[in-house]
């Protein structure tokens, strides 16, 4: 299925043998997987539309273990998959063909906390979740939030740089990573874990690897600056009429709320159809085209509540916004953060998705949507917009009964040509992996392809690491 949609040819790596297995198990003894039952769940990827064929799943404990491995592999020349928690939207989590996966799921130990500065230290493969948990009961919150969390790892967030859901507060891991440790694609184990705030010694090579996608080696602990925790924690649900009204509530809401401002997501009204009718979720507000989500997160509630209040005031009184709920209760609060996390939980139960998360101007960021359900008309079941508006990330989605290619091909080129005019970006927090790798042309221009694919071969030249990812093909 994958080939033939993405058509690609396996390059000439070595295929592993019973030697190889035998080495494996003297480095990570017990923890060399090679039950195709077990192998399917990783094999295949979170929206199930790319699925590789390893035969070989590795569970290293350590960031020796890590080294050994890949120092064998690139002996060998055998290609390998790092892979956290599997949850990534672009297939780049999952092997093409055989390569040996390499699994951070049993490097989830805490190293340290810093209880004055925040400064959490940890392996690569703790849960996000965990992670939270680990901080919040010490006064802090990680900087980074997402659906995701109770799967993904931090050492797979660092490798997509993912965005989420904080992004608007507290910026991206290209400011909150401190440091990292990452093993190179020949076993040579580079040091970087860092947790000073100022360190201008040369050149920042964390930073290489933080939206790397596990092409230039594999991140196995990272050190990341947590916020304190905010004392008081509102979200402010509402419906709003059109798409202009989204943005002059967001508008307001910068001026309003400002510092305490935490979140500005939005869903349409098709995205709501979804989680209500697949996910059985209830809306707290009345039907509208629109529903907007902002979170708070101050110091002190009174404080908080007043900002919000007057600004509730303002956006109803003018009619831009025409129906809302507030939360403060933790459970109302996750409740009402569940009907946009879950967006995309409701679309892969709609059938076949088709999946953009593009960067755009923010006043022409609908406009898209508007113009594909046009396009597409009955071919497709749903056209969506939702996401991090915020910070001017439409996430697109489209679906249908199954794979079409009359669909992808209304789609494709059109939504990244679209994109470019607009100077945008066609890849705004997911990456590119292995679906979205041809298209990075859209978005950078040659030279800068160029210098990626040298600084490819300087760290990884048998090119072992994440083949067929991230860089487009060669022709
Ligand atoms: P994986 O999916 O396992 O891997 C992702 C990529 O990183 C692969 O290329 C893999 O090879 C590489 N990789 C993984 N671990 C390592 C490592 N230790 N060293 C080197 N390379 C590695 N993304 C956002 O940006 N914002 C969101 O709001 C968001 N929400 C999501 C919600 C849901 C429900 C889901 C399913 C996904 C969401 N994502 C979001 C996608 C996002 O990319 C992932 O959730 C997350 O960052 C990937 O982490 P992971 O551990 O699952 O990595
Ligand atoms: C989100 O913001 O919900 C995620 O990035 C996942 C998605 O795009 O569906
Ligand atoms: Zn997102």
């Amino acid at each position: 299925l994958t080939r033939e949609r993405y058509p690609v040819k396996r390059l000439p790596f070595s295929v592993v043998s019973g030697e190889d297995l035998a080495a494996f198990e003297r480095i990570v003894p017990g923890r060399v997987i090679t039950d195709p039952e077990v192998l399917e769940a990783s094999n295949v990827d979170w929206l199930r539309t790319v699925r590789g064929s390893s035969v070989l799943l590795l569970r290293p404990r350590t960031t020796e273990e890590v080294s050994h491995i890949l120092r064998h592999c690139h002996e060998r020349n055998l290609a390998v998959n790092p892979q956290g928690g599997n949850t990534g939207m672009v297939g780049g989590s999952v092997p093409v063909f055989d390569e040996v996966i390499l699994s951070t799921a049993l490097m989830n130990q805490v190293i340290s906390f810093h209880n004055m500065s925040g400064t959490l230290v940890c392996q690569a493969g703790c849960v996000l979740e965990d992670l939270s948990r680990h901080v919040e009961e010490r006064g802090f919150v990680m900087p980074l939030d997402l659906g995701a969390k109770g799967s993904c790892h931090i050492g797979g967030n660092v490798a997509t740089n993912a965005g989420g859901l904080r992004f608007l507060r507290y910026g991206s891991l290209h400011g909150t990573v401190l440091g990292l440790e990452a093993v190179l694609a020949d076993g040579t184990v580079l040091n970087c874990l860092s947790t000073l705030r100022k360190d201008n010694t040369g050149y920042d090579l964390k930073q290489l690897f933080i939206g790397s996608e596990g092409t230039l080696g594999v991140i196995t602990a990272v050190s990341i600056l947590c916020p304190p925790k905010p004392r008081a924690v509102s979200v402010a649900f509402l419906g709003c009429p059109g798409f202009s009204e989204v943005l002059q509530t967001f508008t307001t809401c910068k001026g309003l709320l400002g510092e305490i401002l935490s979140a500005y997501e939005f869903m349409d009204a098709e995205c709501m159809w979804l989680v209500t009718h697949h996910l059985r979720l209830a809306s707290p507000v009345q039907e509208s085209p629109f529903y907007v989500l902002i979170e708070t997160s101050g110091s002190r509630a009174g404080h908080d509540a007043e900002k919000l209040n007057d600004f509730l005031e303002q956006v109803l009184s003018s009619g831009l916004v025409t129906d809302g709920t507030v939360a403060t209760d933790h459970l109302k609060v996750k409740a009402l953060w569940a009907l946009r996390e879950r967006i995309s939980e409701a679309l892969s139960r709609d059938g076949y998705v088709y999946k953009y998360d593009l960067s755009l101007p923010t006043e022409r960021l609908y406009d898209l949507v508007t113009d594909l359900r046009v396009r597409l008309g009955p071919r497709a079941k749903h056209v969506v917009g939702y996401g991090h508006l915020g910070d001017g990330n439409l996430h697109l989605n489209v679906t249908s009964e199954a794979f079409s290619p009359s669909v992808l091909g209304t789609l494709e080129p059109y939504v990244y040509e679209w994109t470019a005019e607009q100077r945008g970006s066609v890849s705004a927090e997911h990456g590119l992996g292995f679906k979205k790798r041809g298209v990075l042309g859209y978005s950078k221009p040659p030279e800068a392809l160029r210098l990626m694919r040298q600084l490819k071969a300087l760290l990884d030249p048998k090119g072992i690491l994440n083949p067929y990812k991230t860089l487009p093909a060669q022709a």
